[in-house]
């Protein structure tokens, strides 16, 4: 489907928008399933992932069908009897698996303010993809913007002394090295694949639809290995749906939202701007604790952190076109 510039320049600004609201809630309701006490036994993450894939492409589905007047015929045509174009969204579905897993590990190993500011750097590989990738030009000033933004973020989330010593005492040096390399991965594995779907989206004229039903068939068959390896105990015992309650079933909503609302973002903004609205809601998110779960002292880092967040976003998004001077290829 192909539509009018200003309608697709809508669609951005309300996906992005989307994007900020969908993290936002995630991270809230996910903290908020947390610290809630319930008796019986606790959801499997690991089957929430799969769930989460389950609902995608029902919705995908139900898209397709809805655009196509309820025909299968170009499921079929694009899904089915195309099998190395499906194929290709293996890949990206394979390393988005390793890296869930990959920051699983790294949450275990380091704490999680220095998890959160180190995986910030996915901003950065994500650029270095998109450029060398998709031969994208960023303008000196974007540079600059993408160095502002991971600075402010990572004031954002600069520990406070209390969370060091709590946190820090129990780590040791082999395990925060372990974590480390983790979250380095994931950084290099999160940039490669936005880009390689961003690629697939915009260079082929399939519908974001159908990609995301491809990428999610591949994320069930492998979030299926997944749940049998790590909890293949457990669902036999006492099933994949256990410990679910409204609140498991919102965080699901919630991822699923997230995969089709981050494919909408690719599709008519990008996987730079993506990394600003996260950012962004990392930032509202914040500021709802702080005012309504009264959980969070903001300090005057967090305030500085926010400014240069804010600033980078409209800094970056000032020079949509590069001036031919100032733009520069790595
Ligand atoms: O940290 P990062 O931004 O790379 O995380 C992207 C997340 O979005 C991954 O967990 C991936 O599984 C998910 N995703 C999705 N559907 C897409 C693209 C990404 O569910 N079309």
């Amino acid at each position: 489907m192909v539509l009018p510039p200003a309608h697709s320049s809508r669609l951005k600004y309300v996906s992005l928008g989307v994007l900020v609201f969908q993290t936002t809630s995630l991270v809230l309701t996910m903290r908020y399933s947390r610290t809630l006490k319930e008796d019986g036994p606790r959801y499997l993450a690991s089957s929430a992932v799969v769930s989460a894939e389950v609902l995608k492409i029902l919705v995908c589905t139900l898209i397709v069908f809805m655009e196509n007047n309820f025909s299968v015929r170009l499921l079929k045509e694009e899904i089915v009897n195309k099998p190395v174009e499906t194929l290709k969204l293996a890949i990206p579905a394979g390393i988005y698996t390793l890296q869930n897993n990959l920051l699983y590990v790294a949450l275990s190993n380091l704490d999680a303010a220095t998890y959160q500011v180190t995986y910030q750097l996915k901003i950065l590989t994500t650029a270095l993809f998109s450029v060398s990738m998709l031969g994208k030009r960023l303008g000196l000033y974007q540079w600059l913007s993408l160095l502002f933004l991971m600075a402010g973020v990572t004031l954002v989330q600069w520990p406070t002394e209390s969370e060091v010593d709590s946190e820090q005492a129990v780590l040791s040096a082999g395990s925060q090295f372990v974590g480390l390399m983790a979250v380095l991965t994931a950084c290099l594995s999160s940039g490669f694949a936005g880009v390689y779907f961003e690629k697939i989206l915009k260079e082929t004229k399939q519908s974001v639809w159908v990609r995301n039903i491809q990428l999610g068939l591949f994320g069930f068959v492998f979030g299926i290995v997944g749940m049998t390896v790590y909890d293949g105990e457990r669902v036999r015992e006492s099933g994949m749906f256990q410990g679910y309650n409204t609140i498991t079933c919102t965080v699901v909503a919630l991822q699923a939202l997230g995969g089709l609302v981050i494919a909408v973002v690719i599709k008519y903004a990008d996987n730079i701007l993506k990394g600003f609205a996260t950012s962004l809601s990392i930032i509202v998110s914040t500021l709802i604790s702080y005012f309504l779960l009264e959980d969070f002292n903001p300090t005057s880092l967090f305030f500085m952190g926010a400014m240069l967040v804010i600033a980078a976003t409209f800094l970056y998004s000032n020079e949509c076109k590069p001036a031919n001077g100032s733009a520069i290829k790595v």
